[in-house]
């Protein structure tokens, strides 16, 4: 049986000794958004892309919120739960290694994704985070001791302001996570050059997940 709780897209790898990109795409976003930006980032590599299934005003995200950067914690908890279950539902299906998962987001879908780290340690191999905040304070302090993490940001996003990002990145230091954090002068956008900063940052730590 697929796993059929997400809608999304596989597209399984063109040589089998790579990551498993995780695609998590922006608020009004869907499973298509980041096949391209997977591609350009970790070429040949497989890529899963779910749609997040909470809907606000019809715009698919993966976890509800209050308003904006106010998050339902409750629905952070139960959703990431939810994309962890789909994750490992997934590797059994398309027969991949889940200790090689690397989630890519963007904005909500770097969220979901920090929320994976912080509550769900062991599940990413690494993680790209474009433009994230942090989701959500776990109650038990996180095992990420080495895990690599690359941040993107802007110094001027107006939707997630740079020490919000800040904040993110002094928490996953904390708990032990190998944070890279690369910083733009634009907004909430994606810029080429974060996208060519996180190509890099991914080919240089390729043996740690191959
Ligand atoms: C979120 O809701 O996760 C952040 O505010 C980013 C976004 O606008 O999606």
């Amino acid at each position: 049986m697929p796993p059929s709780e997400f809608i999304h897209r596989y597209i399984p790898p063109q040589n089998e000794d790579t990551a498993i990109l995780l695609l998590l795409h922006g608020t009004g976003g869907n499973e298509d958004d980041l096949l391209g930006l997977g591609e350009a980032l970790l070429p040949g590599a497989a890529r899963l892309s779910p749609r997040g299934r909470v809907l606000e005003n019809g715009m698919p995200r993966y976890f509800r919120r209050l308003s904006e950067g106010v998050f339902d914690l409750e629905d952070v908890r139960r959703r990431s739960a939810e994309l962890v279950r789909f994750v490992s539902d997934a590797s059994a299906h398309y027969q991949f290694n889940p200790q090689r998962v690397v989630a890519v987001g963007y904005s909500n879908g770097a969220n979901i994704a920090a929320s994976l780290l912080l509550l769900h340690p062991g599940v990413l191999a690494a993680a790209v985070l474009f433009h994230s905040m942090v989701p959500i304070l776990p109650d038990d302090p996180p095992a990420l001791t080495g895990v690599p993490v690359f941040m993107g940001s802007g110094r001027n996003d107006p939707i997630i302001r740079p020490e919000q990002s800040e904040e993110l990145e002094q928490l996953l230091v904390k708990y032990g996570a190998a944070v890279t954090h690369h910083w733009e002068s634009g907004g909430h956008g994606l810029s080429r050059l974060e996208i060519q900063a996180a190509a890099e940052w991914l080919r240089d730590r390729r043996s740690e997940w191959t």
